[in-house]
């Protein structure tokens, strides 16, 4: 009799269980149940794939709202050489070369710390072995480090091998002293030529920074000179050139930092201000066109390819 209860229990349990014990799925543990109490149709696309888990609805709600997220606008693709960068945003990159100076550089240095402003500092590779703590100095407090060559040549007045010296050891004095390698370069003088643009960008990974407002503050030695000329002629996305090796350059920067800001222009880095070429730029709007300053020497964009300046070159 016992034997025959015990066979019953059994063959009762075993139709219980049999159906759900396929061993496939007896390796898998059960899904869990939506908020409703349904287990999701692992081949329903909604519960995910193999690389997405699936969604188990506990914390969702029954009926998630169908929102179409709209892609971020995507940065422009790099470009090899820019004036300024293309945006609706008041912001502009401040830039100083030539230095760093001993006394100067340091001065320049409070003043943007005072005011919160970052700037990118286009300094000569022989300067950042002479004056290492203050370019030191110029990255602890947020500024950026880039590249002005290691002896202030004119690119294509010098051979190829130099031009690859110029570069190279600038960019290994600046990672030796700060721990950063360069992101940008500026040629002395503004002169560049399309064969050294390419080789900059492709063997270099270095895009040619020039500028669109110059206020040629390394021949008008006046501060407000440089300050008006600044402050007239800064546009959004505006690349503004100075050189923190003069004092009357430096002594423009409180106008240049305060009026600009009364304006509602914030500084970036001229990386930071790339990585805005093209955001943020509703669609079908003009590009900006900023009005650029007479340069002393004609730019490549405006002597179509470019050599040497004719005007006499900058301080070094
Ligand atoms: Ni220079």
């Amino acid at each position: 009799m016992n034997s025959i209860l015990r066979l019953c229990v059994a063959a009762t349990v075993a139709l219980i269980l049999l159906p759900g014990m396929a061993p496939a799925k007896a390796q898998n543990p059960p899904r869990p149940p939506t908020a409703a109490g349904v287990v999701p149709d692992p081949t329903a696309s909604s519960t995910g794939t193999a690389d997405e888990p699936a969604h188990t609805g506990i914390d969702a709600p029954a009926q998630a709202p169908s929102v179409i997220a709209t892609p971020p606008p995507a940065p422009a693709p790099r470009k090899p050489t820019y004036n300024s960068i293309n945006t609706t945003e008041p912001v502009v990159a401040l830039t100083f070369d030539d230095g760093p100076h001993p006394k100067l550089t340091p001065r320049l240095l409070d003043m943007l710390k005072e005011r919160g402003a970052k700037a990118t500092f286009y300094v000569i590779g022989q300067n950042v072995a002479q004056y290492p703590e203050i370019v030191q100095r110029m990255v602890a407090e947020g500024h950026e480090i880039a590249n002005h060559t290691y002896t202030h040549p004119s690119l294509p007045k010098i051979g190829h091998a130099r031009v690859g010296e110029e570069i190279s050891k600038t960019n290994e004095v600046i990672e030796q002293v700060v721990g950063v390698r360069p992101t940008t370069m500026r040629p002395p003088y503004g002169a560049i030529n399309p064969a050294i643009t390419k080789r900059l960008n492709e063997e270099f990974d270095l895009p040619v920074i020039l500028w669109s407002v110059d206020p040629q503050d390394w021949k008008i030695r006046k501060a407000s000179h440089v300050s008006n000329h600044i402050l007239q002629n800064a546009r959004p996305g505006a690349i503004l050139l100075a050189h923190d090796i003069h004092p009357s350059t430096i002594d423009a920067m409180p106008a240049v930092l305060d009026g600009l800001a009364a304006k509602g222009y914030r500084f970036a880095t001229v990386s930071e201000l790339i990585a805005l070429d093209g955001k943020a730029q509703p669609p079908g709007a003009a590009p900006q066109t900023p009005s650029p300053s007479v340069p002393a020497y004609p730019t490549p964009a405006e002597n179509g390819g470019g050599t040497a300046p004719a005007a006499p070159a900058p301080t070094l």
